[in-house]
């Protein structure tokens, strides 16, 4: 007994000290990550609100015919080379992902031919371009040409 001198033994101590911050960092791990889950499930915007200019659509066409145009056709209507760019089959199969990833799949992979030889407004351009094309209205906001911020906003089909 006169080991303890009457204080009670210290590994009860830390335990009851310690408890309540583990509970309290659980229920904080728990909040960051279902707040992180449900963002990565609903960007903040869509592309119907007017995400990109008409100017920058405009830049993206001369993009687009100098590197886009022998495979996807002028009409993005693709063929034996590529795919379509426009119409209901594009539109669907990006539908319920984000511009970041349409931006990244470009940036990464396209042009076919020379992968990665855009930079990152050529890329914003082409986006806007294609979205034009696909009949989603411009608006006053340049669409950004960094892949988190285009993460916000998501591709969606038109209600
Ligand atoms: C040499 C031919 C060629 C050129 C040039 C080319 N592409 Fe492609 N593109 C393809 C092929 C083939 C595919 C499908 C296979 C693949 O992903 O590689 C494709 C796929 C795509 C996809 C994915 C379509 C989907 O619904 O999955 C996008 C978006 C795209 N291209 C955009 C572009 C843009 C923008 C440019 C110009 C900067 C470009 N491509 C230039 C051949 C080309």
């Amino acid at each position: 007994m006169g080991l303890y001198n009457g204080r009670k033994p210290n590994g009860a101590e830390n335990m009851k000290n310690i408890m309540p911050k583990i509970i309290f960092t659980m229920t904080a791990m728990t909040l960051i990550l279902g707040a992180s889950a449900l963002k990565a499930q609903t960007p903040a915007r869509n592309v119907w609100s007017g995400v990109f200019t008409s100017d920058q659509a405009a830049q993206g066409k001369t993009v687009f015919e100098a590197k886009c145009v022998t495979c996807h056709g002028a009409e993005m209507t693709g063929g034996e080379m590529a795919p379509a760019l426009a119409g209901q089959m594009f539109v669907s199969n990006w539908s319920g992902q984000s511009l970041g990833d349409l931006f990244t799949r470009i940036h990464t992979t396209m042009p076919a031919n020379d992968p990665g030889s855009l930079n990152n407004a050529e890329v914003a351009q082409v986006v806007a371009y294609i979205l034009s094309f696909n009949q989603v209205p411009a608006g006053a906001t340049p669409l950004p040409s960094d892949e988190a911020a285009l993460g916000q906003i998501a591709i969606t089909e038109k209600k």
